[in-house]
């Protein structure tokens, strides 16, 4: 599709002599529609040109020319030149794309070669799964599928938290009193019980924690009992886990997680010491990080030999380095994790890796949930079940269609369907570093900035072209037809999907495309209201009709990039 964000930078750095990128960087989308559809400050060039920003404004318009195909008038006001698009060949331009690529508009090639990690999820083996880590995998799965629509060759990697000294005593436990517990049914809950009651008896008997140290060694030195315990442990636990990855429809390519990494770390160590930067303390060995502004040293090896988190990470980065030579390697991590990533990519520096893959790095913090309402409240003091939780929405929903649409059909698949949707959107929607607070009212809020919301205009969108019975072909179509403020707007917005994909993985920021969907939903909405569809002239009705197929289209593609399935009946 012609980008006329680039047409219009184009021009601007031929009359002024910057350089294109530049130009770009500082177009911007006004907020009011009056003042156009993209706008240029020439705010920043004033000091450099030692003139009026209205001065140069006027100055680049005179020079600047752009096929009023395309830009039907500039204008100047103050110091901004405002940029009205043509909507007419904009319209063409935009139908004509989703004509063609129907299912796929906004997909592209763009990322072509390029190699990005995204890791997300990551629980830890044996312990709840808990509501932050719902986020990581909502959020993470999001970023994923929109790498990939972007034509990016994507890895999703859940780095399973499934190593450490806890493994020792969970096998003690097990020793001692498997049989009492039933792990089969419930494995985190009767694991969990297990674990406490075995930390119970270390700290009252020194020589049980003996054993549980004795065991954990048993199991790095690939002890066969051990080892088959503890592959029970992570099988029940993945068996559990994936509930809610079923639930949730989020797959990964690797479950490579903290274990995989424990023939690794010698290399960690040897790498870190050649580069003088190792040093003892206290028995331990650390990275000092005082001179790259982080005040807590990063442990490398603690005082009885053994590795750590951060180690794990280290041997990560490199294994991840060599495998998938990746451009970014993303985590998506809470930000009660900050001081971990700063260090562990401020030590991944000294393991003379290539430049490309310590920039590669990048963290994308999210804020804590807390849920306000219903049974599961935190304040309740409860550790919130997210199974329980997913369960909770398709009831509710369920509850909701028995009141309002007691004959819909496949009732169960479209409440499952609203349910798991309003809580995926309730996780993508706002500003990720935010913490949030889960309310089910605003949650399941049909008319809400929700989920459901955007699902209830796809569904209004199927039944316009149900009744009407026909869906015309963009060349029966007369653009001219949708001249209406609605239409526009519709169009505009339609215009604006994949640069919003674009700037999604730009800014990190899933809100973006959450946001822009509920924008389309809107002016669909308005749309609708404003104007006839059904019972128009035929010509009118055609491209009405065919407006319709788009937005329903595009939402629909948009919904499933954020990992929401579309209900068939709302
Ligand atoms: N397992 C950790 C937790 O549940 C998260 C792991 C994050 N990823 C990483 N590469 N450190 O808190």
């Amino acid at each position: 599709m012609v980008e006329i964000k680039e047409i219009i930078a184009q021009e601007i750095s031929k009359a002024t002599d910057i350089e294109k990128e530049e130009i770009k960087k500082y177009i911007e989308i006004p907020t009011n529609e009056e003042n156009g559809d993209y706008a240029f400050p020439c705010f920043k060039l004033a000091k450099a040109l030692k003139k009026a920003p209205q001065i140069i404004a006027t100055e680049i318009k005179e020079k600047i020319e752009i096929d009023s195909n395309w830009i039907q008038k500039m204008e100047v006001v103050g110091g901004y030149i405002n940029f009205y698009i043509n909507t007419n060949t904009l319209a063409k331009e935009v139908l004509t794309e989703i004509e063609n690529k129907k299912e796929e508009y906004g997909s592209s090639e763009k990322g072509k070669g390029k190699n990005i990690i995204v890791e997300y999820s990551s629980p830890n083996i044996a312990k709840e799964f808990h509501i932050g880590h719902l986020r990581t995998t909502v959020i993470g799965a999001a970023f994923y599928n929109i790498y990939k629509y972007l034509g990016y060759n994507t890895i999703g990697i859940n780095h399973l938290g499934d190593y450490g000294t806890q493994f020792g005593k969970m096998i003690e436990g097990y020793k001692r009193w498997g049989t009492e517990y039933n792990l089969e049914e419930n494995p985190i809950e009767e694991l969990t019980k297990m674990y406490i009651r075995i930390n119970d008896l270390c700290k009252e008997d020194e020589k049980v924690l003996e054993a549980c140290r004795d065991n954990f060694k048993k199991l790095e030195e690939g002890d066969e009992y051990c080892t088959k315990l503890w592959n029970k442990f992570k099988e029940l636990s993945l068996k559990e886990f994936y509930k809610t990855y079923d639930m949730l429809g989020v797959k990964f390519d690797s479950l490579n997680g903290e274990s995989f990494y424990s023939d690794k770390m010698p290399e960690v160590i040897q790498l870190l010491e050649k580069s003088g930067k190792l040093i003892e303390s206290q028995g331990a060995k650390i990275v000092d990080l005082e001179d790259k502004g982080i005040n807590t040293p990063c442990i490398i090896e603690k005082t009885n030999g053994s590795t750590t988190y951060a180690t794990r990470d280290l041997a990560a980065i490199l294994y991840r380095a060599r495998t998938y030579d990746y451009d970014k390697c993303i985590y998506v991590v809470a930000y009660e994790q900050n001081l971990h990533f700063k260090q562990v990519f401020e030590v991944a520096k000294l393991l003379g890796l290539d430049k490309k893959y310590t920039d590669g790095l990048i963290h994308i913090a999210y804020g804590m949930t807390r849920v306000s309402t219903g049974r599961m409240s935190t304040r309740e003091g409860n550790v919130v079940k997210v199974n329980e939780l997913l369960n909770e929405a398709i009831s509710r929903v369920k509850d909701i269609i028995e009141e309002k649409n007691p004959n819909m059909e496949n009732k169960e698949e479209n409440a499952r369907k609203i349910g798991i949707g309003a809580v995926i959107y309730n996780n993508l929607c706002t500003t990720l570093i935010k913490d949030q607070i889960f309310d089910w009212n605003t949650v399941l809020n049909f008319n809400g900035e929700t989920g459901p919301y955007i699902q209830y205009i796809y569904v209004r969108t199927k039944s316009v072209l149900e009744k009407a019975g026909y869906n015309p072909s963009i060349n029966e179509i007369d653009i001219a037809k949708l001249q209406d403020k609605e239409s526009k707007k519709i169009i505009k917005t339609l215009y604006n999907f994949e640069n919003t994909l674009e700037t999604v993985i730009e800014k990190n920021e899933t809100s973006i495309l959450a946001r822009y969907l509920i924008e389309l939903a809107q002016s669909y909405s308005n749309f609708y209201n404003e104007n006839k569809i059904l019972g128009e002239e035929k010509d009118i009705q055609d491209a009405r009709i065919y407006l319709t197929y788009a937005v329903g289209n595009v939402l629909k593609i948009g919904a499933k990039l954020l990992g929401i399935e579309m209900p068939d009946k709302m």
